[in-house]
């Protein structure tokens, strides 16, 4: 940071003359800091983020902002997104579209598992756990989560509506006792999590991945789903 704000400030000069003010060498900041992470070739919604943090600095120290807030604002985001740190998946949900087409799968299955038992790898605030927990043919509908808010959240809609949730990793769930398995996480854990799956899910159950598909495998079926983003399900039978 003080190397980019010393270049500069050696550069400043030739476009206008100094003393500059605070505002201006933070300005100099946020330049230098957008030009090069443009120039290395950082995705483009990092330079919303190198260009916000010393206009943000500026701010709180102008505004005599109390770090205490920071911190309590860093906390509540490590209990709400805690997986992006050591996942790289952070929090979204499946939509109404998409708990259709789970529950058209469900039933698809009952024809050769009458009583399926589902599982939501990573179930956010319970939604689809608690959803599936109400189709006929669904005898067990499960969720594990590790992130502090969304497992109290969904732990608190299954009392209410149904389904069991778990303060448990995804790599710690057995799957063996589990017909219908979904995960709607990031492309980073698919490969591994295809692993897991093919190791302890039973002949016959169903994997279904929402817009992550496996890489190099070739799934069973791909459903597009008439939904705004145009969501895509990626079913592997096992
Ligand atoms: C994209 S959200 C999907 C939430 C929910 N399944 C849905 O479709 O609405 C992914 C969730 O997986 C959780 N997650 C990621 N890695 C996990 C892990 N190793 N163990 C348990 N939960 C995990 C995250 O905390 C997040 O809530």
């Amino acid at each position: 940071m003080f190397v980019v704000i010393a270049l500069g400030i050696s550069i400043a000069p030739y476009f206008f003359p100094p003393p500059y003010s605070i505002f201006v060498l933070v300005m100099i900041q946020t330049l230098f800091a957008v030009l090069i992470s443009r120039a290395i070739g950082l995705p483009y919604w990092w330079l919303w983020i190198q260009g916000g943090i010393p206009v943000g600095l500026y701010l709180g120290v102008a505004l005599e902002f109390n770090p205490l807030w920071a911190l309590m604002i860093f906390v509540l985001l490590w209990l709400l997104f805690r997986n992006v740190f050591s996942e790289r998946v952070p929090l979204y949900l499946t939509n109404q579209t998409t708990r259709q087409a789970l529950k058209k799968a469900a039933k698809e299955l009952s024809h050769i598992q009458p009583k399926i038992h589902f599982m939501d790898l990573g179930c956010g605030l319970g939604g689809n756990v608690v959803f599936m927990s109400q189709q006929r043919g669904v005898e067990l509908s499960t969720g594990v989560e590790t992130a502090p808010i969304p497992y109290l959240f969904s732990k608190l809609s299954s009392w209410i509506g149904g389904g069991e949730i778990l303060a448990q990793d995804i790599w710690k769930t057995d799957l063996s006792d589990y017909h219908l398995v979904y995960a709607f996480l990031s492309p980073e854990p698919m490969p591994k999590l295809w692993q897991k799956v093919t190791d302890e899910m039973q002949k016959g159950s169903v994997f279904i991945s929402n817009s992550f598909a496996v890489p190099n495998v070739e799934p069973t079926d791909i459903w597009q789903l008439p939904d705004g983003r145009e969501t895509v399900l990626y079913l592997y039978q096992i």
